[in-house]
């Protein structure tokens, strides 16, 4: 649903002046499944965004809708328990890591809603979390900061939804800027904007429009390897702290002490965190056909090596490499399902469009949806005046 309507429903509903957040969604150029290993991600925050107006209400309960899904909650900010509504689950839990550091804050009325698609691994759920950690944050005086809410956000999601993901989704949902991708060094959260030129090239996510239920707990499990991997370098080189600490020739001379399996999940980890190093460089030099070879590697990785795609997310990818005008193209974010992510020439990005689209059609019987999307500031409040929207700068 749109902002314009968020509002409406809002003031229809509680006959209330919001506070209205904009929390957006996000795309990752390179650094997959590298956050949680304490290694480098290069993500940005996009158009598309979750639109959260809320105000305090002086009752004994909370009312929660989500606009999208016709759904709503009651419930107490000081009682609650977790929740059979899925989506409820990322609400409730920033509330939870709030009531976990001892601060009382005020029951809501709220509606949220927006353009992220759901299921598309564009971070709809870390939108929501930010989003609702944000504004809670503003209505209750609470003085967290970016950082705090991105940390506090990523709890929530592990502890209270279950995913043990890394920070990158948050992060980037709060730090976003206008048209630079965020290297983060998920060790110590150091962070630096590098700038992404769009003169002439376009992003294109292509939804292969497949979520597996089970990809929550096979993202555990790749987690798990990757701490096993650590456990067992670890014997006898008890200096290693994740995947961030080992090199490709340590891991070597631990092959034989290591699974098959757990060997590849490493090697494709400390391969994909200097793949962001030099993909770094590439962006400066604006060198967009090195940056999506890249990409290209990074998409075998995650297919041989690290096991997360799928023949929906393969075929678009191998579809892709083979057009003219399209620099780099690799299966995006936990995997399982959801979005390739292509760096088009724009001259080309007609053709490249109904090609996919006609091709994917052809082989699965599925309409390919496709988003053109661009890079966007992070979580902010909106001032909503008169004749136009204004983002407030923090
Ligand atoms: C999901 C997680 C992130 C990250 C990616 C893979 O989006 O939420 O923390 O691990 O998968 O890179």
């Amino acid at each position: 649903m749109n902002y314009d309507k968020i509002i409406a429903l809002f003031k229809d509903k509680f006959d209330q002046e919001p506070l209205v957040i904009r929390a957006p969604g996000r795309i990752n150029l390179l650094g997959e499944h590298t956050d949680y290993n304490k290694g480098f991600v290069l993500p940005a925050a996009i158009d598309k965004a979750i639109y959260i107006a809320i105000s305090e209400n002086c009752s004994s309960q909370s009312h929660l809708i989500a606009a999208d899904l016709n759904d709503e909650l009651f419930f107490d900010i000081n009682t609650f328990e977790k929740s059979e509504k899925g989506w409820t689950n990322y609400i409730l839990g920033v509330i939870k890591q709030i009531r976990n550091s001892a601060v009382t804050i005020k029951n809501f009325n709220a509606v949220f809603g927006g353009d992220i698609p759901i299921g598309a691994g564009l971070s709809s759920s870390a939108a929501i979390e930010t989003g609702f950690l944000f504004a809670l944050n503003k209505l209750n005086n609470l003085n967290l900061d970016k950082l705090e809410i991105a940390k506090l956000s990523q709890k929530a999601e592990n502890e209270f939804v279950g995913v043990k993901c890394g920070i990158m989704d948050q992060f980037a949902s709060l730090y976003g800027q206008n048209n630079a991708v965020i290297k983060i060094d998920c060790r110590n959260l150091e962070f630096e904007y590098f700038p992404l030129v769009f003169d002439d090239i376009t992003i294109l996510l292509c939804d292969t429009g497949i979520s597996h239920s089970l990809a929550n707990s096979k993202y555990n499990a790749r987690r798990e390897q990757c701490e096993m991997g650590v456990s067992i370098i670890n014997k006898s080189n008890g200096r290693i702290e994740s995947l961030r600490d080992v090199t490709l020739q340590m891991l070597d001379s631990h092959k034989s002490e290591l699974p098959e399996i757990i060997y590849r999940r490493c090697s494709y980890v400390i391969r994909e965190n200097s793949r962001v190093l030099e993909a770094c460089d590439y962006l400066l030099e604006n060198d967009l056909t090195s940056f999506g070879k890249l990409m290209y590697q990074t998409h075998e990785g995650l297919r041989d090596d690290f096991e997360v795609s799928c023949k929906e997310l393969n075929f678009l990818v191998d579809e892709a490499r083979k057009l003219k005008g399209v620099l780099g193209a690799r299966m995006m974010g936990g995997g399982f399902g959801g979005c390739t992510i292509n760096i088009v020439q724009n001259n080309e990005i007609n053709g490249v469009m109904e090609t996919l689209k006609h091709k994917y059609r052809n082989e699965f019987g599925i309409d390919l949806k496709i988003y053109i999307t661009s890079i966007e500031g992070g979580t902010n409040e909106i001032n909503q005046t008169v004749n136009k929207i204004t983002i407030n700068e923090t």
